[in-house]
Order: structure tokens, then sequence, then C-alpha cells
């Protein structure tokens, strides 16, 4: 007999599907056929046109993977910020409860201020220092009053095959055509987070999704590092030995303060039963492998 589908999976509609994790959220779901909205269709912070979605596609299932995330840009314009990261976030979901769908949304490790001294566990006290990362909590916080029926995925140091369409090529990327080109590289060793494997991360969410059990949930490839270990081990794993050193971060370069030490535990992963993502060195080596020939030019 075949098991009857989860209704949660009849129309999902994945809003940000152009983006790094909305592309790889389209290929966890494919099977179900799930709609994938860009910006150009569906901009969230217009009230009218997300509610026209809301009526034309009458989702089971709506995921936001949009985001205002230039952290820079986030501390000049907090009004944008807020307009994507929090309002956008908040319609949608009183949307998806009226509507009687379910709501997942994708928020950030950048909520805490990374002084904890440990990986935090999704019920540690947010405490952000960006407008960013206090835009990302405010969404979060604004969720739950529509309704039990969210997910909430945190997830940090986000690293996939497509690049960001504001940030441009990922930090992955960088390194490794700055290694191929012979160029000394100098990365930072004393920011510490857990790295994210966009297809890991888009499959992972899936099985939250599957699993029926809402509430908030951190995700992220199993362990941490710095971003000068992040760097080594993908230039261990593309046989490459560039000019390349540890640094330090520079207090007085740049304006935003950023987390110092944000890995995240994936505590709702395992209550829930669900498998923890693998190690983020097997992530950086599937990366490396399936790397596009056409980046390699
Ligand atoms: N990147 C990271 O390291 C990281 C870390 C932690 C958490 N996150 C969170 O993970 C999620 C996905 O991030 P990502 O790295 O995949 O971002 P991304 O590659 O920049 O994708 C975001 C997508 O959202 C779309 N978008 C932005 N503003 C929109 C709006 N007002 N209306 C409709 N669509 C809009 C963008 O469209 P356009 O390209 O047309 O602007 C883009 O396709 C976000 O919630 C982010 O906060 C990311």
């Amino acid at each position: 007999m075949v098991a009857p589908m989860n209704p949660m999976l009849e129309r999902i509609v994945i809003l940000g599907a152009k983006g790094q994790l909305g592309a790889d959220l389209l290929e966890a779901f494919a099977d179900v056929k799930p709609i994938g909205i860009e910006r150009k269709f569906v901009d969230v912070e217009d009230a009218d046109a997300v509610a026209v979605m809301m009526r034309t596609h009458r989702p089971t299932l709506v995921v936001n993977a949009t985001a205002y995330h230039q952290v820079d840009l986030c501390e000049l314009h907090p009004e944008r910020a807020f307009a994507v990261n929090a309002l956008a976030v908040d319609r949608l979901a009183a949307l998806c409860a009226l509507s009687g769908s379910a709501f997942l949304t994708v928020s950030s490790d950048y909520v805490f201020d990374g002084t904890l001294g440990r990986a935090y566990r999704e019920d540690d006290m947010p405490r952000p220092l960006s407008v960013y990362g206090a835009s990302k909590a405010a969404g979060e916080m604004l969720v739950p009053r529509h309704g039990p029926r969210y997910f909430i995925v945190r997830t940090s140091g986000l690293f996939g095959h497509l690049q960001s369409s504001v940030k441009g090529l990922t930090f992955i990327e960088r390194m490794l055509r700055m290694a191929e080109e012979g160029k000394p590289i100098r990365v930072v060793d004393d920011i510490v987070f857990s790295p994210s494997y966009t297809p890991h991360v888009a499959r992972a969410i899936r099985a939250i999704v599957e699993s029926e059990r809402f509430g908030l949930y951190h995700v992220t490839n199993a362990g941490s590092c710095s971003w000068y270990e992040f760097a080594a081990e993908a230039f261990a794993c593309a046989g490459l030995q560039p000019d390349f050193q540890a640094s330090k971060t520079d207090p007085k370069a740049g304006y935003v303060r950023r987390p110092a030490y944000s890995p995240l535990e994936g505590a709702a992963m395992r209550e829930a039963g669900l498998p923890s993502l693998p190690d983020w060195r097997d992530a950086v080596r599937d990366y490396v492998t399936h790397r596009a020939p056409t980046a390699r030019s």
C-alpha cells in the first residue's frame, strides 16, 4: 500500500527560489513539484503581491528563503532590513495562518552575540549585535503569534554551488579562485562558526517538514571551524598550496559587529529523531568535487 502524502507537501511555494538556498530547496522538494517564486514575480515587501500569490497558489506550505542580508547595508538601511527580514515574515506568517498553510522561514546565527563560549542551542536567548541580526530575531519573534504551524530554521555560513546575486562569489569559491590565480591569501582565524552546505541544509529542511514537528531548529553541518580552517580545508580538498596565512579581525575595519563564536547545535533535530548533517569537512569535499568546471576557468 502506498503511504498517503504528507498534506503539507501538496502545494509548496518557495520564495527566494533564485537564491543559494532557495535553488537547493527547489531541488530537495523536486518530486512534489514545488512552485519556486523569484523576487521579480513576488516581492515579499509588497503586501498586495503576496496576497495575490497566496490566493493564486493556495499553498499548503510556504518556505521563505528571502532575506536582506548584506550586513553592512542593513546598518545603513535598517528600515529595509526590518521590512524584508521582519515585517514581510510577519505578513507571510499571518497569511499562512489565515489560509491554513504551514509556514517555514530561514533565520541566522547572527541573532546571537557569540559570547556564550559554546555552541548555541535553540533555547538560548538571542542577543543580536547588528541590525541584520536584530531584524532576523524580530522576524523569528513575530512568527509564533500567528499560531503553531510554523518552522523557523536557523542556519549559518551558507555555501552552495549558486553564487549569491547580491554578495557575488561565495567565500569558498573566492578562496579557491584566488589560490588558483596564485594570489596571497590572508583569512581570519578568530571567528568560529558552523559552515552549512546548501544541498545538505535543503535536504534537512525537507526532513524537518516531513517530521511535522513544528518549531525552531538549528540546521548546519556538524562541527565548527574558523574561516581560516574552512579555507584550509578547501585548499586541501582541491590539492592547492597557496601563499596562505591566518590573520585577526581588525576591530577598526568596518562598523558591523559580528558574533565571534556562533556555532549552532542541532538539539531540536536530535530530539525529533532526525539525523545530523554530515561533518563540515565532508561538505567542503563534496563542494570541491562537484564544483562546476566553468568555475575553474
Ligand atoms: N548566506 C549565509 O551565509 C546565511 C547565513 C545564515 C542565514 N542565512 C539565511 O538563509 C536564507 C537564504 O540565504 P541565501 O544565502 O540563500 O540568500 P541569497 O542567495 O541572497 O538568496 C536570497 C533570495 O531572496 C530574494 N529576495 C531578496 N529580497 C526579496 C524580496 N524583497 N522579495 C522577494 N525575494 C527577495 C533574492 O532575490 P534577488 O536575487 O532578486 O534579490 C534571492 O533570490 C536567508 O534567510 C538568510 O538570512 C544566510
